[in-house]
């Protein structure tokens, strides 16, 4: 019988062997997975794992200074690196869906090989992959599948010249939530809903500028938060709010305000190839409007998607 106690016992004696002294880089997303890999490999190999978080401005509100704080509290080598300058300006002027993803992707790749070659002698190249993402053509995580597409013409990046060790490889996401209680990792981190690699990039349909990532990071922050408050966080599969590229006619005093309107989303799922929309309360929906209506400014109306996939897509773009 599959137990998460065997499975690290196991997992940690083999990585031992494979590796030995050898240094391993990986990259930290902030999601379940990669930290869980980087928890096993560190029991495994200790300070020879090293690791790296890019923030890539598109991050949650306050996620990147909360999560590498997070990671150094679990003993993690962790190198923090703040480019979301690079990122905004490889996006600027982009508002296809599939070239937002290719640019992020493709910056991505060079911060991380930029990041990689600080660390000196380093053999291998740790990923947080599990067993969906080695089936299904689209990866939920990260930018896997930009990352032929962008390096195929000048040669691959040096760091994916590495040899690749992938300790979830076999696992579901379940296990892998498992495995990370087993491993004494937070709880509030391992049920972190299922974000996107592109991030808020997504999620601001058309072009990105700072002002919008600011705006949509305030209002998502508005919407999880009151998730939590009223308990419905655990409930609900994945959770965001979407910044469209409308603007509406709104009332404040006496004066019109001609101002931006957001979406929220949340759906139920299992592994995200199908979902339906959450039935959230409308004390909720009433309570978390008003407090973005008047929180936000620049924003002066909220609607609720209530599009179920398929046809709809969880993401709007
Ligand atoms: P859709 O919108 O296709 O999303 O119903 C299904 C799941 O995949 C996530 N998603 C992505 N994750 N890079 C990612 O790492 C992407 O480009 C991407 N697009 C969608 C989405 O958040 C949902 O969990």
């Amino acid at each position: 019988d599959w137990t998460p106690a065997a499975f690290v016992e196991e997992t940690v004696d083999m990585l031992k062997e494979k590796i030995g002294d050898g240094k391993v880089i990986l990259g930290l997303s902030g999601g379940v997975d990669s930290t869980v890999a980087a928890v096993l490999l560190h029991k495994a190999i200790g300070k020879n794992l090293y690791c790296i978080f890019v923030n890539n401005g598109l991050l949650r509100k306050n996620e990147f200074e909360d999560v590498l704080d997070q990671y150094k509290h679990m003993g993690l080598n962790v190198h923090g690196v703040d480019a979301s300058a690079r990122f905004l300006e490889a996006l600027k002027g982009e508002s296809d869906p599939e070239a937002k993803r290719k640019a992020i992707g493709g910056m991505f790749i060079d911060v991380f090989d930029d990041e990689a070659h600080r660390v000196e002698d380093v053999d291998w190249l740790a990923q947080g992959t599990i067993y969906p993402d080695v089936i299904e053509s689209v990866s939920v995580n990260g930018p896997s599948v930009t990352i032929k597409s962008h390096h195929n013409v000048g040669g691959l990046p040096d760091f994916m010249k590495l040899k690749v060790v992938e300790p979830l490889k076999m696992l579901f996401k379940d296990e892998v939530r498992r495995v990370g209680a087993e491993l004494g990792i937070d709880k509030k981190l391992l049920g972190r809903h299922p974000f996107p690699g592109p991030g808020l990039a997504i999620r601001i349909l058309g072009d990105i500028t700072a002002e919008k990532v600011r705006i949509l990071q305030e209002v998502d922050h508005i919407f999880i938060e009151g998730l939590r408050k009223w308990d419905l966080y655990d409930k609900v599969w994945q959770a965001g709010a979407i910044l469209l590229p409308v603007q509406s006619v709104g009332v404040m005093g006496d004066e019109r305000t001609y101002e931006q309107v957001v979406a929220l989303r949340a759906v139920e799922s299992t592994d995200g190839m199908t979902a339906d929309w959450v039935n959230l309360p409308y004390e909720f929906l009433q309570e978390t409007s008003n407090n973005i209506i008047n929180r936000v400014k620049g924003v002066n109306r909220v609607v609720y998607d209530i599009s179920s996939k398929p046809p709809a897509t969880i993401e709007w773009e």
